[in-house]
């Protein structure tokens, strides 16, 4: 037994910010962001915690399902920016959609929401849930230095959920995790201990773009490959691919190298730049209201991020 999607939500903050309003602030442009990204505007939150958003997000995916908060044996979390390090991101949406079940925080960075299903997969496989509520949610804008360039027009703020329910739907996973802090790394705030001796670094995403390109890329490829092979499926039943949102470059250039139509990965990072750990599910959740899936479509997700880290997973969609 494991699991299947019972629905979706999505929620991003209302304000949004254009590569010109960056243009004004950075030496950048929207023709060099469009170009080299694939993105044209991102929401950015301004009064909105990771919480309010994931909590839209969950209700949203509430609404889809008609599931009652009640219900809910278990609330995941993957996100790297809670505003609060206790109670995290997932008890907040707990108390705020009036569930009662345990709830937990899960961090792998952009990968975070593909981990999380696999840990959701896990509490079905062992009986322990049968309906359960996994998100994708950050509040990325707060940990942007937004005189570099390099990053502050790319992350963006945003969060996804989906309902799960019992079923045979989550069809084969994989993760993988590169242990390295040089090519993506995010400080926290040192703290205020007087007796703490390494200095500080600034709290904000530090990445070396390029490196972390090339190994997305080929990340993506694998992953995709082996977690069709671990299905039994080829590349040919595949209905949609849905890779994490970082760069319409990245998502081309697998895209090019797979016996999949192009039109078969989605891609909204024109809209919402990259939100981490949210942009998979709020893709899926465009892709559901759109009315784009059919049940018995095969969905491949697929996400690289910090860590490095990677995931891909391959669901059979039932609704
Ligand atoms: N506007 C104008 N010029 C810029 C900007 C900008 N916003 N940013 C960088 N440049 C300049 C650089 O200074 C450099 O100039 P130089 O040639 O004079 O030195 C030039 O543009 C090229 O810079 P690169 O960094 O080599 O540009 P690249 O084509 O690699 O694009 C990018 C950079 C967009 C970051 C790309 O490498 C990328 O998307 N990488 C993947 C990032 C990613 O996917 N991260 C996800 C994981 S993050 C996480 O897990 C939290």
């Amino acid at each position: 037994m494991n699991f299947q999607i019972l629905g979706t939500g999505s929620y991003a903050p209302e304000h949004i910010v254009t590569n010109d309003d960056l243009s004004k602030m950075v030496d950048t442009s929207d023709e060099w962001i469009a170009e080299r990204t694939g993105i044209r505007q991102r929401h950015i939150s301004v009064n909105e915690t990771t919480h309010d958003m994931a909590y839209q997000a969950a209700m949203r995916a509430l609404d889809d399902t008609g599931v009652k908060p009640e219900e809910l044996d278990m609330i995941l979390c993957a996100t790297i920016s809670s505003d609060l390090a206790s109670p995290n991101v997932a008890i907040m949406v707990q108390k705020m959609i009036g569930a009662t079940c345990p709830a937990m925080d899960i961090s792998a960075a952009c990968s975070g929401f593909v981990y999380t299903l696999d840990v959701a997969a896990g509490y079905f496989a062992r009986g322990k849930a049968k309906k359960m509520l996994v998100l994708g949610a950050e509040r990325l804008s707060k940990m942007l230095d937004w005189e570099d360039r390099a990053t502050c027009v790319i992350f963006a703020d945003g969060a996804g959920a989906v309902v799960l329910g019992e079923g045979e739907s989550y069809l084969s996973s994989k993760l993988t995790a590169k242990g390295d802090d040089d090519v993506i790394k995010i400080p926290y705030y040192v703290g205020l201990s007087p007796f703490f001796t390494i200095p500080g670094e600034k709290p904000c995403i530090n990445m070396k773009g390029r490196e972390v390109f090339k190994f997305a890329v080929n990340a993506m490829y694998n992953d995709v490959q082996e977690v069709l092979e671990q299905s039994g499926l080829t590349q040919k039943d595949v209905s949609y691919v849905i890779p994490h949102q970082a760069n319409l470059r990245i998502i081309d250039a697998v895209a090019r190298r797979m016996d999949i139509a192009p039109e078969k990965f989605y891609h909204n990072i024109e809209r919402f730049g990259n939100t981490s750990s949210a942009s998979i599910p709020i893709a899926l959740d465009e892709l559901n209201k759109a009315g784009k899936l059919k049940a018995g479509d095969y969905i491949v997700l697929s996400a690289f991020g910090g860590g490095l880290t990677t995931g891909a997973c391959v669901v059979r969609w039932t609704k």
